[in-house]
């Protein structure tokens, strides 16, 4: 697997893929990878010929005072882990590469990216348009894959593209779990011993929010009954339980259509976040 560091090195091997007849398959990332995101890697490498994972831990979605600093970076072992796997490319550039000095432009999603993640994260949706808008153009990719877990970011991404007209097929993948129903996360190294034990309290009050509408429960208040199971199992603050129409990301009454319950809580230094099927 060959890593390359600049736009120009990437569009020089992607357009020889291409030349070559190669469909081409994008995996972006912010690296410390888990299986999660190799499943993703699996499932581009299934469907195209060529998959090019990058891996670019992005400032601009992080807040002030949010974690850049101490987000986990492991490059040799990221690198080791797709290369296995067999993937083709590993684009891994530098802040300046991806915001060159000047640079201004951003991408931003009003509405869809306004909610939930986005009142708690002000600056988050817009920065994953941006860089997820720039990863594509400069890549030009037939499909990029992401995971169902940031099921928000997901929507977003579709959006964006739709709006943009960037030509992309944009896949989704299952969310990884541990056997406990603990969602993998880049960020759950952060969990001491302890609060590992008491993380899959999150799961758990998603399948029980799921279960109760299923059921003919009202979503709103079957969300408020979990908030509070997941504050007695320990999780120190949370920021939203919600039930969401699955394509329009509306409020639901009932399960009627597709929908997700959608949730984002702290538990010590971590802020995990899950998301289930209704
Ligand atoms: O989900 C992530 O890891 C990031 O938000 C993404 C999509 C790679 C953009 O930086």
């Amino acid at each position: 697997m060959d890593v390359v560091r600049t736009v120009g090195d990437l569009r020089a091997r992607i357009g020889d893929w291409r030349g070559h007849g190669h469909g081409v398959g994008l995996v972006p990332t912010m690296g410390a990878l888990h299986e999660g995101h190799l499943s993703l890697v699996r499932q581009s490498l299934a469907e195209t010929n060529r998959t090019c994972v990058t891996l670019f831990v992005n400032p601009r979605q992080f807040g002030p005072g949010e974690d850049l600093s101490t987000y986990p970076r492991d490059e040799a072992s990221d690198m080791e882990k797709v290369s296995k796997l067999g993937a083709h490319l590993l684009f891994a550039p530098t802040a300046e590469e991806m915001y060159p000095p000047g640079a201004a432009t951003r991408v931003s999603v009003p509405g869809l990216g306004d909610e939930l993640e986005g009142t708690h994260r002000p600056d988050f949706f817009t920065g994953v348009a941006t860089v997820v808008a720039k990863l594509l153009l400069q890549a030009l990719p037939d499909a990029a894959f992401f995971g169902e877990k940031d099921y928000q970011q997901l929507l977003v991404i579709r959006r964006m593209t739709a709006d943009l007209d960037i030509p992309v097929t944009i896949r989704s993948g299952p969310t990884v779990r541990e056997a406990d129903g603990l969602a993998l996360s880049s960020r759950n190294a952060y969990l001491t011993p302890g609060e590992r034990a008491i993380a899959p309290a999150l799961h758990r009050a998603l399948i029980q929010v799921a279960e109760e509408v299923r059921a003919g429960g009202d979503p709103a208040a079957a969300c408020k009954e979990a908030t509070g199971r997941i504050l007695e199992a320990g999780f120190q603050k949370v920021d939203y339980v919600e039930a969401r129409d699955a394509a329009t990301f509306k409020p639901i009454a009932d399960a009627s259509n597709p929908s997700r319950v959608l949730a984002a809580a702290w538990l010590g230094r971590a802020r995990l976040i899950d998301n289930l099927a209704i």
